[in-house]
């Protein structure tokens, strides 16, 4: 498929002029000032790219479907007659996560209405009765800590190889999850996310093999990977690669709205669809959005027809092109396993990930995250050519790289020492102090700054200096000391 050249200015810039004006006038008005609607408005007239999640951009009409922002107030009911129940789905809501299931091939989808983060929560709340032990990457993403604090398991960490020209996590290696499994009678399950927050893949059959060996279940987190569709140009999806239980978020590269993800049972040789089923109930509202599931439906449709795969293969081709024209003027980070078209991070030997992030900006381009030395740009099934184009000449701008320059990288965070488990932690008599005050006792809370919601600090950690800087937190709850009253 060819990429073609389009005009300079993104169409969402120009399709909205009218809209903008509106908005204007929106944020100006008395009432509003200072709101969280007149900021809404206020980010829309400064972006004119979106490189961050939704994956939507902003184009939520998928061709043949009822808009979802102007049906929005119409589609927002409740379980009525003829609309079914999330909690026990047996109508169209059984027939909507069929229609996912057979997308990813799998068993059984379960939708959740809390994005990745519900996925996570009920996927390990589903494995947790098989033991006492969870190994989590130290890349895991903050739910999957509330989800230690809620069933009680304790975190066995294990580390993802360091990537120090960037300074973030990466893959996994088969070898690393061996040895974590070395004693492995207390162990729950396995977690691993893949692709990571930039977009590194594991290699998830050998990760399979090796957890299955030692007889526990393989949860994946795949929330940055829902595009992972065979027939795309995309690596493949864990739901094809040997995992027991693969989590999703279809807000972050597809085009849902926020909020929207799926548990897929692959397996139910360890745990059963009921189970998951029982510990998505347990996490979730009892009034689901009806707006919500309308947009994974019309999204899982689009993309199960030749036109929606054709988009995300022409927004694979977009980025190879994106890659190679920005290659003369910033670092573009090459994952060391298998690559994710849609996350592209770069860095500049001559600008912080920060400055590069201001440098974007100033220009009406949002990036994803600034993450370690570099920006994380995020695409989406809304991206279109001209965004691509618009953010190549604004890169085209930086002076040529200097081969002579390396980029600033970052130290890898010091490991965490559970002193106790998250749930004793969380659940002990503790108080708020200053976050310098808080060095050397241990953490009743988590710190996992947003984006990416990594974990620096868990319940149930010896606080370290180092943690309280990378989070810049103001304020830490810590377990009373003896003495304490
Ligand atoms: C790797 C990973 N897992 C899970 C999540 C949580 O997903 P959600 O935001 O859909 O709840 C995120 C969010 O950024 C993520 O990056």
């Amino acid at each position: 498929m060819r990429v073609e050249n389009q005009s300079q200015t993104p169409e969402r810039h120009c399709d909205h002029k009218g809209r903008q004006a509106h908005l204007l006038q929106y944020s100006q008005q008395a009432n509003l000032r200072g709101t969280l609607t007149a900021s809404l408005c206020d980010h829309n007239q400064r972006e004119i790219v979106s490189l961050h999640m939704p994956g939507h951009k902003g184009r939520t009409s998928l061709p043949g479907m009822p808009s979802i922002a102007g049906f929005a107030s119409e589609f927002d009911l409740t379980e009525l007659d003829g609309l079914d129940d999330l909690s026990y789905p047996e109508g169209v809501l059984k027939t909507l996560e069929e229609r996912i299931a057979r997308l990813y091939d799998v068993k059984t989808s379960i939708v959740s209405l809390s994005g990745g983060s519900g996925g996570l929560l009920a996927a390990i709340t589903a494995v947790a009765k098989r033991g006492s032990e969870l190994l989590v990457p130290r890349n895991a993403h903050r739910s999957v800590i509330n989800a230690l604090v809620l069933t009680g398991l304790k975190p066995r960490w294990y580390e993802p190889s360091w990537n120090e020209q960037f300074g973030f996590w990466e893959a996994v290696d088969a070898k690393v999850l061996e040895d974590a499994l070395v004693d492995d009678e207390s162990v729950a399950g396995v977690l691993v996310v893949s692709p990571t927050y930039v977009g590194t893949t594991s290699d998830i059959k050998t990760l399979a093999a090796v957890a299955h060996r030692h007889g526990v279940p393989l949860i994946v987190d795949e929330a940055q990977g829902a595009h992972f569709l065979p027939g795309t140009l995309m690596p493949s999806s864990a739901c094809s690669s040997g995992a027991d239980l693969v989590v999703h978020s279809f807000h972050k590269t597809l085009g849902a709205l926020t909020q929207t993800g799926a548990v897929h049972v692959v397996s139910d040789r360890f745990v059963s669809a009921g189970d998951v089923r029982a510990a998505m109930r347990l996490i979730s509202t009892s009034s689901p959005n009806y707006v919500l599931l309308s947009s994974i439906e019309q999204t899982i449709i689009w993309h199960s027809s030749e036109e929606g795969l054709k988009k995300l293969a022409f927004v694979a081709q977009l980025s190879e092109k994106l890659q190679r024209e920005i290659a003369d003027r910033v670092v573009v980070f090459s994952p060391q396993n298998g690559a994710d078209p849609f996350h592209v991070m770069i860095g500049s030997p001559s600008m912080s990930g920060q400055e590069l992030d201001v440098f974007l900006r100033a220009r009406g381009i949002f990036c994803e995250a600034v993450l370690g030395a570099g920006c994380l740009l995020l695409l989406g099934t809304g991206t279109e050519a001209g965004d691509i184009d618009f953010l190549v000449s604004a890169l085209a701008e930086l002076p040529k790289n200097d081969d002579n320059k390396v980029m600033s990288s970052k130290a890898k965070p010091k490991p965490l020492e559970q002193s106790l488990s998250p749930r004793e932690a969380f659940f002990a008599p503790s108080e708020l102090v200053a976050a310098i005050d808080a060095v050397g006792r241990i953490s009743a809370d988590i710190l996992a700054p947003c984006p990416p919601g990594m974990p620096v600090c868990v319940p149930g950690v010896r606080v370290s200096a180092d943690n309280c800087n990378l989070a810049g937190n103001k304020y830490l709850r810590v377990l009373l000391e003896q003495g304490d009253t």
